[in-house]
């Protein structure tokens, strides 16, 4: 973490799980737990039928509530998609983009190009998330993969929007798994992904950028990779479900905060 120039963010993606009402129950006892003073900036990231629940269960809090995806188009006949302007109406602040497991189901870096255009131009902050499988990462491809993604995604974003994105490094081998990236490991992809940052805008925009890591994060090993330099706050999947769980890691994340 470096709080001088970016900004730490604990982001949680509940990805298919939680009804409005589990919403609700979850809101009311993290609201009560929530670590009060200097705090991160905290995202629930959520299925788009919970949202309004989120908002109103965090409302008057500095709890910022996400989506997991969104389309491209602003409005029209795409029946069962979600916009941009849509979730703004709704109260939503940030939306993750390009997750492996939306990528799996044949999104692919055009799309969430598209996604983060429009994103971008309706105020939303994406959450971008990148990252390798386990045969790319044995084959030794993990760099080339990644600034391919990044090239792809970013493509026609001028570099002063670039600065609004964040950007999540994942490796698809860590994610509910069990398995996490060592934080040496996790420190060298995030500080390439800035390197590429660097040299498709400017080091200021690099310098900025809040890039996270994602893949079973918890309350035991988060200390240990927000200590290094280039990660910059986590994306939590199973860890997020439960509200003391989640509190366990926004603590590991205040902990140096200054
Ligand atoms: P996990 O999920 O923390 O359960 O590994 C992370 C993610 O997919 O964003």
């Amino acid at each position: 973490m470096n709080h001088k120039y970016r900004k730490t963010v604990i982001a949680a993606n509940w990805k298919m799980n939680k009804t409005p009402t589990e919403t609700r129950t979850f809101g009311a006892e993290f609201r009560r737990i929530l670590p009060r003073g200097r705090w991160c900036e905290i995202v629930l990231c959520m299925p788009a039928i919970c949202i309004p629940a989120g908002v109103k269960a965090m409302r008057d809090t500095r709890v910022n509530i996400g989506a997991e995806n969104m389309y491209h188009e602003t409005f029209g006949a795409f029946t069962g998609e979600i916009s941009a302007p849509m979730l703004v109406d709704a109260g939503v602040k940030y939306v993750i983009l390009g997750h492996s497991e939306r990528r799996a189901m044949g999104e692919t870096d055009a799309d969430i190009n598209k996604k983060l255009i429009a994103a971008l131009e309706a105020g939303l902050t994406p959450i971008l998330c990148v990252g390798e499988s386990l045969e790319q990462r044995k084959s030794g491809v993990t760099f080339e993969h990644i600034t391919m993604q990044l090239k792809l995604d970013f493509q026609n974003i001028q570099p002063e929007q670039l600065r609004r994105i964040v950007v999540a490094y994942e490796p698809i081998w860590a994610i509910g798994t069990g398995l996490t990236a060592t934080p040496e490991e996790a420190e060298e992809v995030c500080q390439h992904i800035r390197t590429v940052i660097r040299k498709l805008s400017s080091a200021k925009t690099a310098r900025a950028t809040s890039i996270l890591y994602g893949g079973s994060m918890n309350g035991d090993n988060a200390a240990q990779l927000l200590a290094q330099p280039d990660i910059d706050g986590g994306l939590i999947g199973g860890a997020s479900l439960d509200p003391e769980k989640f509190v366990k890691i926004i603590n590991a994340a205040n902990q140096d905060a200054e």
